[in-house]
């Protein structure tokens, strides 16, 4: 399991060593900082107003779909053929995927080091979702994109995320489809449309000199280059299809595009969705609607279409699902947003219900998620004796309360007795499900009136361990090898990333 690329045995099921809480050394990722590391926080006012079109599109209505259709249009008059599809021949190769990335601070260069060592030989890399916080603008890609993988020497392609599309998707096409235009004056009619054209945030201009210019400082070699055909694409091998859809900020796909993904989701070759909003998540399953009728779950788990598994990014952590399709067929349902942004809680996820919990994975397990939180609370609240719990206690505390078998065990009685009175009350508060139970019993603590996207995204962190995550896969003619890489920020797995997860999917 795991080997080849990691030779390091240890990863977070096997010892908290494993998981980061302690470093042998610390992360080289520092020395790759930028002089100046981009005081980059979600508590700041305006970081989130910022990211105020996503408030905007949930009141007012998302106006992705008519600022795609706009751009795609634009896209198809350039001359991009409309199988927006890209053709390689080999039927053996290699790619990277990761999600989430573009925060250009600590914890998404902490995965430079280990991807680079992991994505060794690959052909390509995948960003799923977010490649630029927190809008999406042309003029952070310097510091966000191009800087941080300048050394990955192979093409990279990418789904846009919601924070992509705060600035209209402006610089998101520029860099990735070589289109220079402003599709989006937004679309809202009727009374109220004065609101969300009042508040809405333009794109800025785009620099295209200076990003022409961070092009040839970082990424100009011509083995990195690549123009994908739109925001929406499939990569052609003869082995597996790879179809990478545009959910804009709520996760519709618009009409056009769900005709695209019913065309090129036809035949019998085996198929890989990437999209910017996974389809399981947090054990829920979340389809995707398609405007217009139907959900793109529906074109995934159709037997003809021959789909072995969706990944989505979008939540930052790893999570997998083998769902079974009515057909007898397993789907690989999986969240890969642990690319660089801050961590999603796990420790929320109740024992599942859409797969046996013995068949679910995530990352970080449930034990580590709430330790780390428990010390980021104690910090807040300024009560770390309350609040703090050990990776030990934690996880004794998600034992408890979840009724499940702990990801990692321990040798001490600890886990397997009842856990302390505090570490129950510490797990409660901090939003571990009581047995099956989707949420927490009520609850008085301020922080837990918080909605949980602000809980987490307040609850972003710059030291190690990080709890990224990034996934290589590994195509031949029969197979799918799919391993899920830990990026801690420790030197010591800095070229021996730990292997968190693994599924070998037979594609014939
Ligand atoms: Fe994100």
């Amino acid at each position: 399991m795991c080997a080849e690329v990691s030779p390091g045995p240890d990863n977070s099921r096997t010892s908290e060593a494993g998981a980061g809480w302690v470093c042998g050394s610390p992360g080289t990722f520092n020395d790759l900082l930028p002089p100046r590391v981009l005081d980059f926080s979600w508590r700041r006012p305006a970081v989130l107003w910022r990211s105020r079109n996503d408030v905007l599109a949930r009141l007012f209505g998302d106006p992705s779909n008519a600022i795609r259709r706009r751009c795609v249009a634009a896209l198809r008059e350039r001359g991009t053929p409309a199988a927006f599809t890209v053709h390689r021949s080999a039927p053996e190769f290699s790619f990277v995927l990761l999600g989430d990335t573009g925060e250009g601070d600590r914890s998404q260069y902490a995965v430079v080091p280990p991807l680079l060592h992991a994505a060794a030989g690959t052909d390509f890399m995948i960003i799923a979702s977010d490649v630029v916080y927190p809008a999406g603008d042309g003029g952070q890609y310097l510091e966000k994109f191009f800087r941080p993988y300048k050394d990955y020497p192979a093409p990279i392609y990418a789904v846009p995320g919601n924070h992509d599309w705060y600035d209209g998707l402006r610089g998101f096409l520029h860099v990735f489809c070589a289109l220079d235009a402003n599709c989006s004056p937004p679309p809202w009619r009727g009374a109220l449309a004065f609101v969300p054209r009042l508040l809405w945030r333009h794109p800025g201009p785009i620099d295209r000199a200076a990003l022409a210019e961070a092009r040839r400082t970082y990424r100009g070699a011509p083995g990195q280059q690549a123009v994908q055909p739109g925001p929406y694409w499939a990569i052609d091998t003869p082995s597996l299809r790879i179809i990478g859809i545009d959910t804009g900020i709520t996760g519709v796909v618009d009409r056009d595009q769900g005709r695209w993904l019913r065309e090129v989701s036809g035949g019998p070759k085996p198929k890989l969705l990437v999209t910017g909003k996974p389809l399981y998540v947090d054990d829920d399953h979340r389809p995707g609607p398609v405007e217009g009728g139907g959900t793109v779950d529906e074109i995934v788990r159709d037997p003809a279409h021959h789909y072995v598994a969706a990944i989505g990014g979008d939540i930052h952590n790893y999570q997998r699902y083998p769902v079974r399709a009515g057909d007898g067929r397993t789907i690989q349902y999986i969240v890969s947003g642990g690319g660089g942004a801050f961590m999603h809680a796990t420790h929320t996820i109740p024992r599942t219900s859409v797969v046996k919990e013995g068949e679910f994975r995530c990352y970080p397990l449930r034990g580590d998620s709430l330790s780390r939180y428990s010390k980021l609370y104690g910090r807040w609240l300024r009560l770390p004796r309350l609040f703090e719990l050990t990776p030990e206690e934690a996880t004794a505390a998600v034992r408890y309360r979840l009724g499940i078998r702990p990801g990692r065990g321990y040798r001490s009685a600890a886990t397997e007795v009842r856990p302390s009175r505090r570490a129950r009350f510490v797990a409660s508060v901090l939003g571990v499900p009581r047995d099956g139970r989707r949420r927490p019993r009520l609850l008085r603590l301020p922080v837990h009136r918080l909605p949980q996207r602000f809980r987490s995204e307040m609850a972003d962190w710059d030291r190690p361990p990080f709890f990224k995550s990034f996934l290589r896969l590994d195509v031949t003619e029969s197979q799918l090898r799919i391993r899920c890489y830990a990026a801690t920020g420790c030197g010591d797995h800095e070229t021996a990333p730990p292997c968190e997860d693994e599924v070998t999917i037979p594609l014939r």
